[in-house]
């Protein structure tokens, strides 16, 4: 800020233009304090404004606001036949998707995008969330759990057709970062030597930002210098591959299917060879894992349908009315929206270029009730955001695919203490899964605290989904907790 009395800030006004510009949009407070600013200060506030598709931005807070209490279209339950649930799938039709996948990854049809912009406030950490150690024996971070999965994948891949060679087209990571998580995962992953895979099997992209607002649709001010902004919401992927110029990279490389998916579930199967099979074989344009809602009040959003045959869509928890969201099914008993999203989507690439160029036109975005740090303190105001299952609706067919959570979600969303999706949760679910995986491949357990309570942990590198175990655990008995690895 300007000190009182230093001459080399004589007062001049903002440049008029800009305030003109800021004047037609009704943002002129962002340069309410100019008169106070240092020289260099107001050299930044100028940059920032102008870094701001103001017209762009504009829109999309008119169109977000009143949307808001229009009533939303009337939604229905997915009928259960659209849902390939668990219970419906063949034997032979798993076997026969896993090869089909494990096939199309050989051929380097497959690219995976990681979303991870995501600033974690509710985990309680600063760090980018696939940085977070849960705790299991080997205190590996998310990252490296799943970049491991993605290294037993290509073995499997190059094993299923090569007859034991161990090489295949590399999977093609795209890991979505925000100016909040950009630096500290790219040190991450380079400190940690990409935890085994080959550095430019590894893109890094970064999502946009967009300005928080006041009640009022007012720009909030970070600092007198800077408009407090927050990432576009996982939905902002779709923009952002488009502005990379990475959806050319992917069809250059030969890619025709993405594995979209969110940093923060422990268990998350990346790259899955079975969904991927399912996936080609319904030849749909999109597709999600769903589970079965736990219970009414869970934070997930549900898959829905948007009128009598309107289109599948995802309804997120936050917008979900309370009666809609604890409603059975009295044929059922259970509950009448219940597929849950997990945040695990696969697309085709043709659908992501029609979604990049459509969806970027769809002004109306989420808007988030959020304390905003601001020069007055944390001040109550709106983030907004796209969703990343906004794109469904575009989407000419979407397959839902149920998986069991105690196999493939294990959220880390909420820091420990709290009741529900904590590190610890998460950390538990994975050590009991691993442990069955054990106990089935012919090993032994003992422990010195309750079972419920520990198991052990299969290294990635060794098992995706539990096979090829045997001739690591027959006959032998593992002390829990302890990481089973080559
Ligand atoms: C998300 C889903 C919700 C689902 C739940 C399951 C969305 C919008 N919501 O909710 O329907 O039931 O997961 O766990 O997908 N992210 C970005 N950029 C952003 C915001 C988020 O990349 O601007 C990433 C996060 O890093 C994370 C993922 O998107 O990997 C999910 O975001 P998060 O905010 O944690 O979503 P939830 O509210 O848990």
């Amino acid at each position: 800020m300007r000190e009182p009395g230093s001459d080399n800030n004589a007062p001049s006004p903002p440049p008029q233009e800009l305030l003109e510009r800021l004047k037609d949009y009704g943002q002129e407070d962002a340069f309410a304090l100019w008169d106070e600013l240092s020289p260099e200060e107001r050299d930044l506030l100028v940059k920032d404004i102008q870094s701001l598709d103001l017209p762009r931005v504009d829109r999309i807070i008119r169109c977000s606001f009143r949307s808001q209490g229009l009533p939303a279209a009337a939604i229905e339950p997915v009928p259960e036949s659209n849902v390939s649930t668990v219970e419906k799938r063949t034997m032979e039709e798993r076997e026969r998707w896993w090869k089909m996948g494990l096939k199309a990854i050989s051929d380097g049809k497959l690219g995976v995008i990681l979303l991870s912009g995501g600033q974690g406030t509710r985990l309680g950490s600063s760090d980018p969330k696939g940085c977070f150690n849960i705790g299991l024996p080997s205190g590996k971070s998310l990252f490296q759990l799943q970049a491991e999965r993605i290294l037993c994948l290509q073995r499997l891949a190059a094993q299923s057709v090569n007859e034991g060679s161990a090489s295949t087209t590399p999977i093609h990571w795209y890991i979505m970062t925000s100016p909040f998580t950009d630096e500290p995962t790219r040190k991450f992953f380079e400190s940690r030597k990409y935890f085994g895979l080959e550095a430019d099997q590894v893109t890094f992209f970064q999502q946009g930002t967009i300005p928080c607002v006041s009640r009022d649709g007012r720009f909030i001010m970070e600092t007198p210098y800077r408009v407090a902004k927050s990432p576009d919401g996982n939905g902002g992927v779709y923009s952002a591959l488009k502005s990379s110029r990475l959806l050319e990279d992917m069809a250059m490389r030969g890619i025709k299917y993405l594995d979209c998916y969110g940093v923060d579930n422990a268990l998350v199967r990346v790259a899955d060879p079975t969904f991927l099979g399912y996936f080609i074989d319904t030849g749909a344009a999109a597709a999600a894992k769903v589970v079965r809602k736990a219970y009414p009040q869970e934070k997930v959003g549900v898959f829905v349908r948007r009128g009598k045959g309107g289109p599948v869509s995802v309804v997120e928890y936050s917008e979900l009315d309370p009666s809609l969201a604890s409603a059975i099914n009295q044929e059922t008993g259970r509950l009448r929206f219940c597929w849950s999203n997990v945040c695990l989507h696969m697309f085709t690439l043709d659908f992501l270029n029609q979604v990049a160029n459509g969806l970027e036109k769809d002004s109306i975005y989420h808007l988030a009730e959020k304390n905003i740090p601001s020069i007055h303190g944390h001040t109550l105001g709106y983030k907004l955001e796209q969703f990343i299952f906004d794109a469904f609706p575009y989407a000419p067919s979407t397959a839902l695919f149920e998986v069991l959570r105690e196999e493939e979600f294990a959220p880390v969303k909420n820091a420990n203490g709290s009741n529900f999706d904590t590190p610890d949760s998460a950390r538990l679910l994975v050590l009991r899964l691993h442990a069955r995986w054990v106990v089935a491949a012919g090993g032994f357990l003992t422990h010195s605290v309750p079972l419920y309570a520990t198991g052990v942990e299969v290294s990635p590198l060794c098992s995706y989904t539990g096979e090829n175990l045997e001739a690591i655990c027959r006959g032998r008995t593992f002390h829990a907790p302890c990481e089973i690895s080559f």
